[in-house]
């Protein structure tokens, strides 16, 4: 496929009279459409000033201009209102009036999986498509980074390949007669093992090749721990950029491993005003085990109930909530669930959700996206909840917005990317220090490989589509998670990491585990100043009662 596409885009430039530069054309292959850029480069073309050959910075610095301001496919829907005067009629008597304020919610949608933009015939050369793409979109981001620009292909890197006659002394066994270069590649893991004495080997792959690569696990100092490091946090399927040396096989020796990660500097988004936001999930219910009452006692206090003045003005400005997830406990999501339902009929489940939202303030604009035990199907990225399971959801209005996952929003000018986390069930298995009780460690790993869920094939099943909408293409201020049951917040290279942990008691399978979910606690942020916040609305000293299961 690559080299039809390489063919017409240089017929095209040889029919405008142009010429480009051999890592100008790899660089142009890269794009997420080469063929279109090639296009929009030609028709762009200026006679008087602009170049006959076509370097890689000219042809970087068009893909600058060109850069969409927009993150995904999807148009940007700009969601710019009031006080919501939704369907007051349908709202609760128990909530209180919108505060008096002159408010108004800046909300852009940016990257949101909509049931039409994600099916699939599920086909292999729909899950070639996905691959490609995100090794594609991956790769574009090596590219455009100092240390990694240089990148050459799996199949050039062979090339230089050096007889062993010429590098080695004829009296001096692995000396070398000359110095052994070293280069940098960007590629695929399709495999990694690990070795008794600690190395790691991988083999890797780009459009043209692949290659063996040893990762070694006997290097001293801090730069050998950090190899190793990682090595050892090298997933299956994601795409990772190795500099290193070739051996006399051809396998490539390790020096360093890139991954993509979040840059510093970069543009950080921040409100111009006092707004706070919330961040729950998985409250799981229609469950016998959903903490009704401390979900109560939220409602009552975003709702401005029983505060004291300093709470309260801070509570008054509270004007976005986000649920990442689980809403329900679902129907049928493991075997034996019929006996943890207090509600049976998935429907009924919606509306008691919807029940309970209906007490949020109006003002409080609510943004849920699914979970694994929602009404969706199971592979990423996940569309909205449908309305024939949850219409009194929908009946909330535009109090309410329905997102997939992952969903990537532009909120008061701060970005906020929310994803209900499914990958954490392989993560934990494959990242060193990973738990269900750390989930940050994932979600750091996570933003270093700009991906949502690397791994194919494991428990997080992925939907075969031409576009990886699971590839982070643009860092977020905040990220937000669920599904660990397990509040955390910390910063990783000034991204605000938020999981936001549970309204479900400790299960039976969870005390067996030794694993304490931390129900009850809802995360806050101002988005002027980012200092986040909790607030329990659990008592930890009384976390016996009640068995259910983490999900
Ligand atoms: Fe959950
Ligand atoms: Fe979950």
């Amino acid at each position: 496929m690559t080299s039809t596409v390489r063919r017409s885009i240089l017929e095209r430039l040889i029919r405008a009279g142009l010429q480009v530069t051999p890592d100008a054309l790899g660089y142009l292959l890269s794009a997420d459409s080469p063929l279109e850029l090639a296009d929009s480069i030609i028709q762009s073309m200026d006679s008087a000033s602009s170049p006959v050959v076509l370097t890689r910075e000219y042809v970087q610095s068009c893909i600058d201009r060109t850069a969409p301001e927009v993150i995904d496919d999807q148009a940007p829907l700009v969601l710019m209102s009031g006080p919501d005067s939704g369907p007051s009629a349908a709202a609760d008597a128990a909530a209180p009036p919108a505060p008096d304020t002159d408010s108004v919610h800046s909300i852009q949608v940016l990257k949101n999986p909509a049931a039409s933009m994600v099916g699939s015939a599920g086909t292999v050369d729909d899950f070639l498509a996905l691959f490609t793409d995100r090794f594609r979109r991956i790769k574009r981001m090596y590219m455009g980074r100092v240390d990694t620009h240089d990148a050459v292909s799996i199949e050039v890197l062979k090339q230089k390949k050096i007889s062993p006659r010429r590098r080695r002394k004829p009296d001096d066994v692995g000396e070398f007669s000359e110095p052994v270069p070293s280069y940098t590649v960007i590629g695929m893991v399709r495999d990694k093992r690990v070795s008794r004495q600690g190395n790691v080997t991988i083999d890797f792959e780009d459009f043209e090749g692949s290659i063996t690569c040893v990762i070694p696990g006997s290097r001293e100092g801090p730069d050998g721990r950090k190899l190793l490091e990682s090595g050892n946090s090298i997933l299956l399927d994601e795409v990772i950029c190795v500099s290193g040396r070739l051996d006399q096989p051809g396998r490539m020796i390790a020096d360093r491993v890139t991954f993509p990660d979040v840059p510093i500097p970069r543009d950080i988004g921040r409100a111009k005003r006092d707004v706070y936001a919330v961040f729950i999930s998985d409250l799981h219910c229609g469950s016998y085990h959903f903490l009704e009452d401390e979900f109560d006692r939220f409602i009552s206090w975003i709702s401005g109930h029983d505060l004291d003045s300093t709470e309260r003005s801070m509570v008054d400005q509270i004007e976005y909530l986000f649920i990442a997830g689980d809403l329900c406990d679902g129907v049928g999501v493991y075997p034996g669930q019929q006996d943890d339902l207090r509600i049976p009929d998935i429907a009924e489940q919606y509306a008691y959700v919807a029940r309970k939202l209906r007490n949020v303030p109006e003002h409080v604009k609510i943004v849920c996206i699914p979970g694994n035990h929602d009404a969706c199907r199971q592979a990423l990225p996940r569309p909205p909840i449908p309305n024939e399971f949850a219409k009194p959801l929908y009946d909330l209005g535009e109090r309410l917005l329905m997102m997939g996952d992952p969903c990537h929003l532009r909120v008061e000018g701060v970005n906020i990317l929310i994803t209900h986390g499914d990958s954490l069930d392989d993560l934990t298995t494959q990242l060193p220090g990973v738990t269900y009780e750390k989930p940050d460690l994932a979600m750091k790993a996570l933003l270093q490989k700009r991906h949502l869920a690397p791994v194919y094939g494991g428990k997080t099943e992925l939907a075969p589509l031409t576009r990886d909408w699971m590839v982070v293409d643009t860092p977020p201020d905040i990220v937000h998670f669920g599904h660990a049951h397990h509040n955390v917040c910390d910063n990783y290279r000034q991204v605000q990491i938020i999981n936001s942990g549970c309204f479900q008691r400790q299960t039976e399978f969870m005390k067996k585990q030794g694993i304490k979910p931390t129900p009850g606690i809802v995360t806050l942020l101002n988005l002027r100043t980012f200092s986040p916040e909790i607030k329990l609305f659990y008592s930890f000293e009384d976390q016996s009662a009640g068995d259910t299961r983490i999900s």
